[in-house]
């Protein structure tokens, strides 16, 4: 039986102050609910913020312990060097963050992360012990030709291509770019389709076992009243919230709706 995952990307949002504020109000909340307490306490659900680096040190400090997880935006793939404004895997793991976003969409369109690079990363946070979270999706156009399974197969195969990992460190997201930010969520069953059709594509290249045990999320418009009916979706198995995540009583609306 697959967890359920509920992950918020605050993107470029949250400062240090409001992500201290943030978590001191979710874990209040979480406290005082007695059912998504236990579901959190047995693991059935996990939650998880990825705030913005500035944000991690103070997220990790406040969140509520042990309970939560909070990871990173991005990465990149060498361990030091030249790299201005980039961040190391061993700088997250000084603060042991052990999850990362890789290939979010706006890191492949706005920052022109390509298939071959995204590989890099995901081969160096797997090696050293993170588990990634990887995002594919396509773009109203490319949904629009007809070639949105093309793309998103070529998103896992280039991408996960010599990556070698257990299916309980690797988690796969499907945003569809026409969706994020927009306020046009997918329906639940064109969602379903393209994660079903993300579910076969791993299990060609992992195998059945992987493949049924891998997580795979819906990102795209996410809000507290959307949550259940795309939850419901058999190879759905947890949600990816931008937005709807940057508020703590949105967020844990969308936790409480996910189990
Ligand atoms: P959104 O963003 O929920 O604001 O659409 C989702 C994401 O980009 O991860």
């Amino acid at each position: 039986m697959r967890k359920i995952f509920v992950a918020g990307n605050w993107k470029m949002n949250n400062g240090i102050a409001v992500a201290e504020d943030f978590m001191k109000g979710f874990g209040a909340l979480l406290e005082n609910d007695d059912k998504l307490f236990r579901a959190v306490g047995t693991k059935q659900l996990q939650i998880a913020v990825f705030p913005p680096f500035l944000s991690l040190a103070k997220s990790l400090e406040c969140k509520p312990d042990p309970l939560m997880i909070v990871g990173a935006q991005n990465v990149n793939d060498k361990e030091s060097g030249a790299y201005t404004g980039e961040v190391s895997i061993p700088m997250l793991q000084e603060l042991e963050v052990k999850y990362v976003l890789i290939g979010h969409s706006e890191r492949r369109h706005i920052f022109g992360e390509t298939n071959e690079f995204l590989n890099k990363k995901l081969i160096s946070s797997v090696k050293a012990g993170m588990t990634p979270v990887y995002c594919v999706g396509e773009t109203l156009e490319e949904r629009e030709n007809g070639t949105a399974f093309d793309v998103i197969k070529a998103q896992l195969v280039e991408g996960m291509k010599g990556v070698s990992v257990a299916a309980d460190k690797f988690i796969i997201a499907y945003e569809p770019v026409w969706a994020i930010g927009t306020g046009k969520t997918a329906t639940p069953a064109d969602a379903e389709e393209i994660c079903k059709f993300v579910r076969e594509t791993i299990k060609e290249l992992y195998g059945a076992d992987f493949a049924e045990n891998v997580l795979i999320l819906y990102g795209g418009s996410v809000k507290p009243d959307n949550t259940a009916d795309i939850m419901a979706q058999p190879d759905i198995d947890g949600v990816l919230v931008g937005g709807a995540s940057l508020k703590y009583g949105s967020f844990i609306e969308i936790c409480k709706a996910a189990i």
